[in-house]
């Protein structure tokens, strides 16, 4: 048995008909795991359901949101009554819709990317690692980005909310080792999804200046190559590996 191997392993994805989160349901799926997928839009998940049916796991779809505690903790317990218990979490679940400065930034538009991005990040991870806890083991992955270490202009709010998923992670990272669970974040570059698309219409940007300025390899990065990165930090392969962000960027933060 590869150890990338999830057979038999239950696992929570939320974000899941967005572009990154497709392809982790997909790969986490694929590697055997039983899967509770959840998303605010539910006008993917048909797709989703259809695209894994040949998978060697499960999928079932639980459409809500990310910022509400008790969808949370529906989604986690789901899956522990599905399937026993709860093994990985991979948190994909964000919003980014800005194009100006701080001082130009709404309160109200603030407060919705923290509910979204930071509150729903942490609501996700205390769902989950209240299941992890009962079993003794778990790994959770949060779906950080480039901009949890270097900011893109106009971006005050997301660039803000993706340090804080970072320093969720490493905070639960650093307390929760001594009961066995790991917790890391992957840090996505350009990764071709509707998120960057609408970004790049929004500013008005070409996609062959924005691949050559934002990765070192001058090509977007695929869904795929992220859901590769999470089915990793998923399972045993990574099993020394905590509280680290995993830069997946074309080698864009090397430079
Ligand atoms: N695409 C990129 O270039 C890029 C780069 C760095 C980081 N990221 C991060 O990667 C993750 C996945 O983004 P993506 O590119 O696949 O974007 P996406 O917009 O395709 O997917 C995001 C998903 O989150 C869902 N969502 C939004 N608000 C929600 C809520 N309140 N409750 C539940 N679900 C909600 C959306 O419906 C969508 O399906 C995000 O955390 C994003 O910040 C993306």
């Amino acid at each position: 048995m590869s150890s990338d191997d999830l057979t038999g392993r239950t696992a929570v994805v939320t974000g899941a008909t967005g572009g990154m989160g497709r392809a982790i349901v997909a790969a986490l799926a694929g590697a055997g795991a039983h899967v509770v997928a959840t998303d605010l839009r539910d006008d993917g998940a048909d797709d989703l359901l259809a695209a894994v049916a040949d998978s060697s796991g499960s999928v079932v779809f639980v459409s809500g949101d990310v910022a509400n505690a008790e969808h949370m903790a529906d989604v986690v317990e789901r899956a522990v009554s599905l399937h026993g218990s709860l093994d990985c979490a991979v948190n994909a679940a964000a919003i980014e819709f800005e194009t100006v400065p701080l001082a130009e930034c709404t309160v109200d538009d603030f407060d919705r990317m923290m509910s979204v991005n930071v509150r729903g990040t942490f609501l996700s991870m205390k769902a989950e690692i209240a299941a992890m806890l009962d079993a003794g083991t778990g790994s959770i992955v949060n779906i950080a980005s480039t901009n949890s270490f270097r900011p893109q202009h106009d971006q005050p709010a997301y660039t803000a909310s993706k340090h804080a998923v970072l320093g969720l992670t490493r905070s639960a990272a650093m307390d929760y080792a001594a009961h066995g669970i790991r917790v890391n974040a992957i840090c996505p570059g350009a990764i071709d999804t509707p998120m960057l698309r609408s970004a790049m219409e929004r500013r008005g940007r070409n996609a062959d200046d924005v691949a050559g300025r934002l990765s070192r390899l001058g090509r977007f990065g695929q869904p795929s190559e992220i859901a590769d990165a999470a089915l990793w930090l998923c399972s045993d392969s990574s099993s020394f590996t905590t509280g680290h962000a995993l830069s997946v960027d074309g080698g864009m933060l090397s430079s």
